[in-house]
């Protein structure tokens, strides 16, 4: 691909930006930037959407996910509330349809421990504002006629929890940006990038840089192998390894999130339904391991039984992009940016990161 293919030969230096990571919060990023007059291109070392956003369960769910009162805590609360807008105004763009459901999420307790530990959490994450009622077994029994109520100790249901498929969203916004200034640079690994005062240099395996007003780093657990030049060293990024399976069953067999301790099961409108996930300090290991598919699937079968019938229908690994917190806005520059560490949020967590920075890079450099 030659470098200029990347870039919008009408649009103007100060118009130009560069995302680097076609996940979703690198597409969520490049849409809203377009959206206020940018000619944005978006560049991938494979292909938009392909790694933890392909991967992703999508659980939208503050819930299961956040604990303490954080910068994390703030932002996945303010994302969760604007999902609803950001779906709906998705998928009116797009002309695509995205699979949300505002479902709610059981969480079950099968130990004295679990209740404990259930409790305690409840009651912190009231203080954030966080709702969840406890439900007496008869109900989980009534509601939930699929889920394990032996040696049942309690359970609580987060009705604000909800579940949205990254695939649709991956897809809807690469559909509603073909209408806007948007290139999307497949297999195109950024190699380098240069921070100068009056504006950032992106080097590509294609060949020789190319110059943009400000450019956005989103390449999630890939961020950091990025050499940047012109600001202080980077956070750091790395993989945190999650395996998740797939069991097609027939609609409406899981018709909210159900958690117990690590484990989640969701499933989608069209049926298939997640078992997640395993946490795995391994690197970029793409290996499926069949042991903790097993693992994985023993989990499943503990807390919807019937499970234990049959087989996964797909297993899959994806990678959290960790790092030591939630890095969203500048660094060190008004036209350097970074956008990573979303962990497990990621999916959650691109409707805030996308308005954040379109709003950061609008007030550090101006809308065209
Ligand atoms: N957000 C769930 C996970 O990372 O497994």
């Amino acid at each position: 691909i030659h470098p200029a293919a990347h870039l919008d030969p009408a649009a103007h230096l100060q118009q130009r930006v560069a995302v680097i990571g076609g996940g979703i919060i690198g597409l969520s990023t490049a849409w809203r930037l377009a959206q206020c007059g940018f000619a944005v291109t978006v560049y991938d070392r494979s292909s938009p959407g392909g790694e933890a956003s392909w991967a992703g369960a999508g659980m939208l769910a503050p819930g299961g996910e956040v604990e303490d009162d954080s910068p994390l805590a703030t932002a996945a609360l303010a994302s969760r509330r604007m999902y609803p807008e950001f779906v709906a105004e998705l998928e009116r763009a797009s002309g695509c349809t995205i699979d949300y459901q505002e479902c709610g999420a059981l969480e079950l307790a099968y130990t004295d421990s679990e209740w404990q530990e259930l409790e305690h959490r409840a009651a912190a994450q009231k203080q954030l504002g966080i709702s969840s009622k406890p439900i007496e077994q008869p109900s989980v029994h009534a509601f939930w006629p699929r889920v394990r109520t032996d040696s049942l100790k309690g359970a609580r249901f987060y009705p604000g929890d909800a579940i949205v498929n990254p695939r649709d969203v991956v897809s809807a916004l690469v559909k509603a940006m073909s209408g806007l200034r948007v290139t999307i640079a497949e297999r195109c690994p950024v190699l380098e990038v240069a921070v100068n005062e009056s504006s950032v240099e992106v080097r590509t395996v294609a060949g020789s840089g190319m110059a943009y007003c400000a450019a956005v780093l989103a390449a999630g657990a890939w961020s950091a192998e990025i050499r940047v030049a012109g600001v202080p060293a980077l956070p750091f990024s790395e993989p945190v390894k999650g395996h998740l399976l797939g069991y097609l069953q027939p609609e409406q067999t899981c018709t909210t999130i159900i958690r117990r301790g690590r484990t989640y099961l969701l499933q989608r409108s069209n049926g298939m339904l997640l078992a997640g996930a395993s946490v795995e300090m391994v690197g970029f290991d793409r290996q499926v391991k069949p042991d903790i598919v097993a693992e994985l699937a023993s989990d499943a079968g503990a807390i919807l039984p019937h499970l234990n019938e049959t087989t996964p229908t797909e297993s899959w690994i994806g990678f959290r992009p960790s790092s030591d917190g939630l890095h969203v806005g500048p660094w060190h520059s008004e036209r350097f940016f970074l956008a990573y560490g979303h962990y497990r949020n990621g999916i959650l967590l691109a409707p805030w990161t996308a308005a954040l920075l379109r709003d950061a890079i609008g007030s550090s450099l101006g809308t065209p």
